[in-house]
């Protein structure tokens, strides 16, 4: 039973729906204006949101913003989860479901090497106390981006439909939270649901996508070009050392660049940030 989980500051005021759609969609102001995925599938959060409205877009992207808000881990944590990013066999039963996003600080840039341990109930709403069935921890990559592969969780009394997380960046404290899936009619009625922590989660043919970007108490320092705007900007490029690729220019798919002595084909379109130099990210850049 889920008895310990209990309630902590359960809202769904307008000000949570206002910061769940700004978090969600930081990921596309870092990208600016291409839709891109970036590490083999991660979709960005810039979907619509699961009530079927379109998020009106609110690219700030500023020290200060709110954190991810903590929940209790409820009954069912085991520590010493596998490494694993997928936490299914193509025999487990459920619907298919990715989880896919990015870890940020509080200067919206993206977070690597950030622990995320995630657990979750199975398709008859049961957790594994036993074993580590339906647990698994994985890190954020270099762009501070994760993916998760499972099934939607099922139901078990007194809770709306969740999947539990614990992120903790390098030497910062552990963060607990839970997310949750739009259009559940639990959620009006779960005294722990908070909208703040709402995936946005497509249909895609008979699995699902949820997408939820994090934000963590961590101090950052601005680059100074890496803040985009509602109004189109052009970011002055910023040079590298290192060859002609450069912070802040926007490439075009086929676009060429040196970097570190080696020649890279641009794959898709994208304004070059740091942290995703050339080696760093495959599915921007073909080396020559
Ligand atoms: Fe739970």
């Amino acid at each position: 039973m889920p008895a310990s989980e209990e309630p902590l500051t359960g809202t769904d005021g307008p000000n949570d729906r206002r910061i769940s759609r700004k978090t969600v969609l930081r990921a596309a102001a870092v990208l600016g204006t291409a839709p891109l995925l970036v590490g083999g599938g991660v979709a960005l959060a810039r979907d619509r949101v699961g009530t079927g409205e379109m998020p009106e877009f609110t690219p700030e992207c500023h020290d200060g913003d709110a954190p991810t808000i903590e929940q209790t881990e409820g009954p069912y944590f085991k520590p010493n989860s596998p490494l694993r990013t997928s936490l299914i066999t193509d025999s487990t039963p459920g619907t298919r479901l990715t989880v896919s996003g990015y870890v940020f600080g509080r200067a919206c840039l993206p977070l690597a090497n950030v622990l995320m341990d995630f657990w979750q109930a199975d398709v008859n709403g049961t957790y594994d106390n036993v074993g580590f069935t339906f647990r698994g921890h994985q890190f954020t990559n270099a762009q501070g981006a994760f993916s998760l592969t499972t099934i939607v969780p099922g139901l078990y009394p007194g809770r709306t439909r969740h999947i539990h997380v614990k992120l903790q960046a390098p030497n910062r404290p552990v963060v607990t939270t839970q997310l949750y899936f739009p259009n559940e009619p639990r959620n009006s009625t779960d005294t722990i649901y908070d909208a703040r922590l709402l995936m946005n989660v497509r249909q895609v043919g008979s699995a699902k996508e949820g997408t939820y970007d994090f934000v963590l108490n961590v101090a950052q320092t601005p680059t100074p070009t890496g803040t985009p705007t509602s109004t189109p900007t052009t970011p002055t490029p910023t040079q590298t050392a290192g060859g002609t690729w450069a912070v802040g220019t926007f490439y075009n798919a086929g676009d060429r660049v040196t970097y570190g002595g080696s020649s890279y084909r641009c794959l898709q379109g994208h304004t070059a940030i740091v942290g995703w130099e050339p080696p760093n990210v495959p599915a921007l850049w073909q080396r020559l």
